[in-house]
């Protein structure tokens, strides 16, 4: 089995080399990484975020996986060279429409979380964003409006296919779980979450066992501070499920602790940290590489069919935390490579 291995920019690099000495440490057999450059590190050694070689070794490979991309040197170029394209064209490339973002509390580290620990300790919610639509891939641009202002634009759309199809990973993960869903979504204002709704309601006839409900997007926000414990599954368009789920992370305690699938019709998959390339710290080996660590747990589970090495993972990165391990993202001190050792120590 082929893994993918594109570390990115800032503390991509950085998270990743943790990442793989716990795969290391597990010694899976038959296990091959390959590695290329991917975002701004890919534009400055290739003239291109995603080269050729590096999609094409992502779609010969079983499994992806994925650090950060994004580089403030690169903010002023033209957009399709920017870092974010390499991500995005990888998740519209390879067909990976399914995003799983878990964001549960670590029992230790309810204190981390900006919530009052009683509150904080009972999230326990899997966010399904869907991956392929929305305003990220639609028409936009730059245009004079007739009274000759300059007006950006980004249209918004789902056609009902890509619609259905994450409203049935919604409920498929739901029923693997507490069998609740919410859909949330803008559909007091937007014709998209108006398609949207309506097909989740149908596609719900063939799920009676699950709890279906709705909320719109802004109160999903006040909530999700509110009572996070409420929710189980939460599905949601592309643009919404980005905002939520950073704002679950700080609900858990740290955007360093959330972890990601991103799957095709297949369950192939890229496997990422939902946080960025953090340039703010980057080199200075204070990122927390949990994230990247918990990603590596679901590929196995997911793609690879190792779901025993998973729960290993899970395990070593849960006694880690709690043995102490706080990297300063959490409210300690310990460095990047630190935590790295905490979660080995725990493997071990
Ligand atoms: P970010 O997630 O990179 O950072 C937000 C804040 O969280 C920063 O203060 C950062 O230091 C902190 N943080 C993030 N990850 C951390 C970790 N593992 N440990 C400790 N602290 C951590 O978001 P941003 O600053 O808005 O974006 C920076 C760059 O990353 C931008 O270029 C953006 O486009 C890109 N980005 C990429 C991805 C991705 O590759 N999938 C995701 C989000 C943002
Ligand atoms: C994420 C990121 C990306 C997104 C950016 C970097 C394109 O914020 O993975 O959450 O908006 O999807
Ligand atoms: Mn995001």
């Amino acid at each position: 089995m082929l893994v993918a291995v594109l570390a990115g920019d800032g503390i991509g690099p950085e998270i990743m080399v943790e990442a793989r000495r716990v795969l290391d440490v597990l010694a899976i057999p038959d296990l091959t990484f390959e590695e290329a450059p991917v975002g701004g590190a890919a534009y400055k050694a290739a003239g291109h975020p995603l080269p050729p070689a590096t999609l094409d070794l992502a779609k010969r490979a079983d499994a992806i996986l994925f650090g950060a991309v994004g580089d403030p040197d690169c903010d002023a170029l033209e957009r399709h060279l920017r870092p974010e394209q390499a991500i995005l064209g990888l998740r519209k490339e390879l067909t990976l429409f399914s995003n799983l973002r878990p964001a549960k509390v670590f029992g230790e580290l309810a204190d981390a979380s900006t919530l009052r620990k009683d509150v904080a300790e009972a999230i326990d919610i899997l966010i399904v964003r869907e991956l392929n639509g929305d305003v990220y891939f639609g028409e936009k641009g730059m245009r004079t409006t007739t009274a000759g202002l300059r007006e950006g634009y980004d249209i918004m759309s789902y056609d009902e296919a890509e619609v259905h199809r994450i409203a049935h990973s919604g409920f498929q993960a739901a029923q693997a779980r507490r069998s609740k869903l919410c859909s949330v979504d803008k559909a007091n204002v937007l014709e998209t979450s108006q398609l949207w709704r309506d097909v989740v309601i149908e596609v719900s006839k063939e799920y009676p066992d699950v709890e279906l409900s709705h909320m719109y997007v802004d109160n999903a926000a006040m909530q999700l501070v509110k009572n996070p414990g409420q929710f189980d599954v939460i599905v949601t368009g592309n643009l919404f499920g980005d905002i939520l789920s950073d704002l679950a992370s700080m609900c858990v305690g740290s955007i360093g602790l959330l972890a990601s699938a991103s799957l095709d019709a297949n369950n192939k998959g890229l496997y990422e940290p939902i946080h960025g390339s953090a340039p703010d710290i980057a080199g200075q080996g204070k990122a927390n590489p949990l994230a990247m660590i918990l990603s590596v747990a679901m590929m196995l589970r997911f793609s690879l069919g190792l779901s025993a090495e998973a729960d290993r993972i899970e395990a070593a990165v849960a006694k880690a935390l709690s043995s102490g391990a706080r990297s300063g993202d959490i409210g300690g001190s310990l460095s990047t490579r630190a935590m790295g050792d905490a979660v080995l120590a725990a493997l071990a």
